[in-house]
């Protein structure tokens, strides 16, 4: 039996989102059904808006959802009827990074997170009886009702009982990946510096990240100083206004080199001066989109002399379910107090969060789809 729904449809960046009649496929066995609460919107979306990204259009879009569990497949023990759940990205579980719990670097991410279908190519979502690009990173939440998988399902901890699910949608995407970045994917050591490069929400979940661990200094750049204050509220020790001459700024705070830089940016000139103010073993992670036609220059001497490293890193190295309750506990005990961040907007707002989003003026809008 099919599912009715709405979702809104995204047919490229030339119009906006629309919300219509969609139905979903019947489960399969390793799949929920999840009534939408809450997602945010996060940048990824409008690169695949703007095709920048391989998903095809028309799409339903959305990838930080939360909501209630209405049904399951015969095969899942990640949640039940009634649960409260955030889902993220999926993964394949078989391949050889998933063999070692390292699922954003699934070699089959892109049929199970972009390809608009399930990975075996049938569809999850229909509009007037044809199939609809949907199932992106596994769930596609701009909608009342998503289809998501065993692998990018976590049930919501008994210990984040009291926290609304519209606070928690956002993350299982760029909250995660910032503070995985910081947690797991650069393993940033206590009292060492860090420099965060751009200030949205990836770049505030590192800088909540670098503040517990211990990192120190710990130095925001970015070009907008509403977001820099924020930041400092945050946690970041120092901030750079990027207009001006940062490298000479971070050179004079840190003489001896910076243990990490962690450019969110997705400029290339911008990470080659991060990567330039490196320490012996010093780390530059990158996470940002950018042009794919963009390349990085290194000098090979720095880069081999002092041991230097560029990674790049994807969802934080986040292993999903472990890693989001270990933020959550982070979250509850207020030491990762990301709803600073959220801007609240109506589920038929969505072209006005995601315009809030562009402008800056919200780092993570968050639609409310349903009511808990
Ligand atoms: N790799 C991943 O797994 C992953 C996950 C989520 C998001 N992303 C990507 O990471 C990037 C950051 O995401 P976000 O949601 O934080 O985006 P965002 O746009 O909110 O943040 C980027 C920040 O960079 C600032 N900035 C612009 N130019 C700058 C400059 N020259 N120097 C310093 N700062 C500058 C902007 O003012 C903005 O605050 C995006 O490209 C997004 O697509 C990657
Ligand atoms: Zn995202
Ligand atoms: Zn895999």
């Amino acid at each position: 039996m099919t599912t009715p729904a709405r979702a809104a449809i995204c047919r490229g960046n030339k119009e906006p989102f629309s919300i219509e009649d969609v139905e979903l496929d019947e489960l399969r066995p390793d799949e929920l059904l999840v009534r939408v609460v809450a997602c945010g919107v996060c940048h990824t979306d409008m690169a695949v808006r703007d095709e920048q990204l391989p998903v095809p259009h028309p799409v339903v879009l959305g990838h930080e959802g939360a909501g209630i569990v209405e049904a399951v497949g015969s095969e899942v023990t990640v949640a039940k009827p009634g649960d409260r759940v955030v889902m993220s990205f999926n993964s394949c579980g078989s391949c050889p990074s998933c063999e070692i719990d390292a699922p954003t670097y699934c070699y089959n991410f892109f049929p199970h997170n972009w390809s608009g279908t399930r990975a075996d190519g049938s569809p999850v979502m229909f509009k007037d009886g044809a199939p609809m690009n949907a199932n992106f990173f596994g769930q596609s939440s701009f909608a009342t009702h998503a289809i998501a998988h065993e692998a990018n399902t976590v049930k919501v901890p008994d210990s984040a009982a009291n926290i609304p699910l519209e606070q928690i949608a956002p993350i299982g995407c760029g909250l995660m990946t910032g503070a995985g970045a910081v947690l797991r994917s650069m393993d940033v050591r206590k009292g060492m510096p860090i420099a965060v490069f751009g200030t949205g929400t990836v770049g505030m979940a590192a800088i909540m990240a670098a503040k517990i661990v211990g990192a120190n200094p710990i130095i925001a750049v970015d070009i907008n100083d509403e977001r820099l204050a924020l930041a400092k509220e945050l946690g970041a020790t120092h901030t750079i206004n990027a207009r001006g001459k940062v490298v000479e700024q971070i050179q004079e705070l840190v003489p001896q080199g910076l243990g990490y830089a962690f450019d969110t940016t997705g400029i290339n000139t911008v990470i080659q001066d991060a990567w330039s103010l490196l320490a012996p073993k010093g780390i530059c992670g990158i996470v940002g989109a950018s042009p794919p036609e963009d390349m990085l220059t290194f000098n090979e001497t720095a880069f081999m002399g002092g041991g230097r490293t560029v990674k790049g890193i994807l969802g934080g190295d986040s292993d999903v379910g472990p890693f989001l309750c270990e933020l959550l506990d982070y979250h509850v005990k207020g030491q990762f107090p990301f709803e600073k961040l959220i801007g609240y907007f109506d589920f038929d707002q969505i072209n006005e969060a995601i315009h809030a989003s562009e402008d800056g003026s919200v780092v993570k809008p968050v639609l409310r789809i349903s009511a808990e």
